[in-house]
């Protein structure tokens, strides 16, 4: 492990805050749309106390950042994920946990690792989820953001639970997996029904544990990704990282239906790649396509916490034809420019989309977004909305205009940071004319730092949900 003084992800508007506030009547820049009813909420690190030994990204504790709007006005409110290990460190007054890069603590009574909560959200059958990829999640109440608990489907979840789950908007059912790093059966994968019910959770084979960070759907299929960045213990041993990119080793990706077992997945192989996000799936006479941002290799998670500057850790828009007749793959690339965080208006998850929306990364060697891409995939063209000079995002959330069936017929949502300013704000892009200034910016009273995944709830799903003290 190399020391450093300065950690870029402790710096700057990586930098955690401390406040948990609430503010109502936000000041606007523009005007809200009138039928635009109901929270935004992002996820992201925010760690409670200094880390102990080097930080990581992906190491901070889960924080909420929340604006909802109704009538026109908006209110702000940021509160941490009340994790089982936030509740220990804030006891003890510091950091119990170190990281991830760090060597795992067996010998720690509360488990080796912390569950953050610290990476994406969900809304599936009234519940409203904070989702960390090595555990359970945590159910958290709308619009205060309190935490209800860890949420484990009556104790019949039985695997990690994956910060990428997909609702399939026909059916209802939410799909999901977990993965475990050192002991087979290194995949699960489960469906929860539409009412809520974790109906089967069944084991897949994989030769060894390996960083599966998301999957993607099909109206009738689920799609894995086997992608060769591989847990190792002996490594410690040898003093290398536990996680590597193991670039002679090939990328599998296999289709499963969707109620089916490891007895009827298929895989494909194609070069070692890594994938941190997909954009969406779908069916096409005998190909299911996939389309995702690529990595040709990935040094997270590799000792230094100083992200990877090699051009292969930039992820790309590609596309995967797999056809489940001849066995074949076909891989190409949608893009040039580097860009990641896909999102597609969620109502056609698993169903051709005729558009895809990324964050574009910024010439820099941080995790820096400096605009929005708008990909037509039917034609290959895009559009790009600028954040402007200094001005960096993240990931958008398409939220849809309510009663449309034009998929475009939306709105594009992300905090975005101005660096001169060091101020942070909500911005609202009409998705069908992204190129233009944000409809309406919402000014945060406070620092929003950057983060990880956001979700929107409906107002209409809000006043559904179901309470929230089961487990
Ligand atoms: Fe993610």
């Amino acid at each position: 492990m190399i020391a450093t003084t300065v950690n870029p992800f402790l710096e700057g508007n990586f930098a955690q805050i401390g406040d948990e506030i609430t503010a109502d009547a936000l000041i606007l820049i523009g005007q809200l749309p009138p039928d635009l009813c109901g929270m935004f909420v992002r996820n992201g690190p925010n760690p409670q106390f200094p880390p102990i030994g080097q930080y990581h990204w992906f190491d901070g504790d889960g924080m909420l950042h929340g604006v909802q709007f109704s009538n026109g006005q908006a209110q702000y409110r940021n509160r941490y994920v009340r994790t089982e290990g936030f509740k220990i460190e804030r006891e003890a007054g510091h950091a119990i946990w170190s990281g991830l890069v760090e060597p795992s603590q067996t010998d720690n009574p509360n488990g080796s690792y912390k569950n953050t909560a610290n990476t994406a959200l969900v809304w599936h059958a009234g519940q409203f989820l904070a989702l960390w990829e090595g555990g359970a999640p945590h159910a958290i109440k709308l619009p205060s953001l309190e935490t209800a608990g860890l949420y484990t489907y009556n104790d019949k979840l039985v695997s990690a639970f994956t910060a990428h789950p997909k609702v399939d908007s026909v059916t209802g059912e939410m799909m999901f997996f977990g993965y475990s790093p050192f002991e087979p059966p290194y995949l699960h994968y489960g469906i929860v029904s539409a009412s809520g019910e974790l109906l089967r959770t069944v084991p897949i084979d994989l030769p060894i544990g390996v960083m599966m960070h998301d999957f993607a759907i099909t109206e009738h299929y689920t799609i894995f990704m086997d992608l060769p960045l591989t847990f190792n213990p002996a490594r410690l041993q040898r003093g290398e990282p536990l996680v590597m990119f193991e670039p002679e080793r090939p990328s599998r990706f296999g289709i499963v239906p969707r109620h089916g077992d490891n007895s009827n997945i298929r895989w494909f192989e194609s070069p070692a790649c890594y994938v941190f996000h997909t954009l969406n799936a779908y069916e096409e006479g005998d190909e299911v396509v996939l389309i995702a941002c690529r990595m040709g290799s990935t040094t997270v998670l590799v000792s230094e916490p100083t992200p990877g500057e090699t051009d292969g850790d930039k992820a790309r828009l590609y596309r995967w034809r797999l056809n489940l007749r001849t066995g074949s793959v076909r891989e190409e690339a949608l893009d040039s420019r580097p860009s990641d965080f896909p999102r597609v208006n969620e109502q056609q998850l698993g169903r051709a989309t005729r558009y895809g929306y990324t964050a574009r990364m910024a010439p820099d060697p941080m995790p820096l977004f400096d605009g929005l891409i708008k990909y037509d995939l039917s034609n290959g063209s895009s559009q790009t909305h600028e954040f402007g000079a200094g001005r960096y995002g993240g990931e958008a959330v398409f939220v849809p205009r309510p009663d449309t069936t034009v998929e475009d017929d939306g709105w594009l949502v992300t905090f975005v940071y101005d660096m001169n300013e060091e101020t942070s704000e909500l911005v609202v892009v009409n998705a069908q004319d992204i190129t233009a200034e944000p409809v309406a910016r919402v000014l945060i009273p406070q620092r929003v730092p950057y983060g990880f995944h956001g979700a929107w709830v409906s107002q209409e799903q809000i006043a559904k949900q179901v309470g929230t003290n089961k487990p």
